[in-house]
């Protein structure tokens, strides 16, 4: 939902080159032409690049650089009169956070400290401006695991992660609050629940799913199958963004997330039976023949979902797609986009897939 009264912005996107980053980018520069979009990335395994293939111009500047890097950070906030950060940046995947901690405490722990520190340096510089916004992108991971008959995640439900991923992202998410509270930064703060779409980077469940069906590998599902996500597509993740840092009040929390819950089994045979009508050539045809039980993820949480009350009564928002709608779009766009993910197996991806899989 546009405001066609508003005026421009100049956006730094941290993390605009990843998933949902780039959805971002391309969702911003296609509703506010006339905004100043500088995108800070550091192209690790998961930034590429080509996702903003065509966007790159007059009004959007790429700079590959870390947000752990003061000096960066605060040269790029001066130099472009930044008056709204979107906070993306992350190391993002539970199974490499099991692996190797240390990364997801330096990029979503002092990352997201150098941002909070250099942004409050700036905001005070120009005189606190009112229109001034800091947007930090997280996950209802933070919340932990819901049994099956729980409420889903509020606003006011208590913080309890369980994996070094969800701890990084509350402990960032703490900062986030402080700084509202203690300086009076003009924060906003989201959580949202499971995305997927194009640009998903095929190391999560969905993407995976699709690039192994098209290659004819095994489908792995963790331990029973029977844990739940609530699927949102990445296009209304990008609508609920855009509606809280124009019309979220500073100091906020808004959960996000698609009403609709999916067993992880029940989401792999829909991608099997899309695909089994959508894909001319399957090595292995039906594509159910490929799933494969593994051994369970460590401290793996069961269930999650969202109530969205909050910003659906306050900001106007729901989601346009359906699970079923968006999981169509999304196996049409790995079909017709092999020239986008082929380059992405790679071998550190394969050694990685090892390391996990074995
Ligand atoms: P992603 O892993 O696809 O992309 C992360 C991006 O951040 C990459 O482009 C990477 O190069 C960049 N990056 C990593 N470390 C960096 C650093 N130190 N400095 C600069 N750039 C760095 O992640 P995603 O799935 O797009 O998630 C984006 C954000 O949304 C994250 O904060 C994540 O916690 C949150 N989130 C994700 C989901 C989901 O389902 N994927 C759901 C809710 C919230
Ligand atoms: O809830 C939001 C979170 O969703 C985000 O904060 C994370 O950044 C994002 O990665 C995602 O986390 P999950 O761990 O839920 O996503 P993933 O796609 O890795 O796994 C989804 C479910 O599928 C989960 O229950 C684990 C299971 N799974 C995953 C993989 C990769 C499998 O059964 N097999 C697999 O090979």
């Amino acid at each position: 939902m546009a405001n066609l009264e508003r005026a421009p912005r100049q956006i730094l996107i941290t993390g605009g080159a990843g998933f949902i980053g780039a959805n971002f980018v391309h969702h911003w520069c296609t509703a506010y032409p006339g905004d100043r979009v500088v995108v800070l990335d550091a192209l690790t395994y998961a930034g590429n690049r080509n996702n903003l293939a065509g966007l790159e111009g007059a009004n959007l500047r790429f700079v590959e650089g870390d947000i752990c890097d003061r000096a960066l950070v605060d040269s790029l906030l001066q130099a472009e009169s930044i008056d709204t950060l979107a906070h993306f940046a992350a190391e993002s995947h539970v199974d490499r956070s099991i692996l190797g901690p240390g990364a997801f405490v330096q990029t979503n722990v002092v990352g997201t400290f150098t941002l909070l520190e250099a942004f409050r340096q700036h905001w005070n510089n120009a005189g606190q401006p009112a229109a001034s916004r800091f947007h930090h992108v997280s996950t209802d991971e933070v919340y932990g695991s819901l049994e099956a008959d729980d409420p889903g995640f509020s606003e006011t439900t208590p913080y309890a992660p369980n994996s070094p991923y969800s701890a990084s992202k509350a402990g960032s998410d703490h900062l986030v609050r402080a700084y509202y509270h203690t300086y009076g930064m003009p924060t906003l703060l989201t959580n949202c629940s499971n995305n997927y779409g194009p640009y998903h980077f095929p190391e999560k469940l969905i993407p995976l799913s699709c690039i192994n069906i098209l290659m004819g590998k095994p489908l792995p599902i963790y331990g029973d199958g029977q844990n739940i996500r609530d699927w949102l597509y990445v296009g209304d993740h990008c609508s609920a963004l855009d509606a809280v840092i124009h019309r979220g009040t500073p100091g906020e929390t808004y959960n996000i997330g698609g009403n609709n819950e999916v067993k992880n089994i029940d989401l792999v045979q829909m991608l099997c039976e899309l695909m089994n009508e959508l894909a001319p050539e399957l090595p292995v045809r039906p594509a159910q023949n490929l799933i494969t039980y593994v051994k369970d993820r460590a401290g793996h949480d069961r269930r999650y979902a969202i109530d969205a009350t909050k910003i659906s009564t306050e900001l106007g928002w729901t989601p346009a797609e359906t699970v079923e709608g968006g999981l169509r779009r999304t196996v049409e766009w790995y079909l017709t986009h092999r020239d986008w993910w082929q380059p992405l197996l790679s071998e550190e991806y394969q050694a990685y897939y090892r390391e996990v899989y074995a």
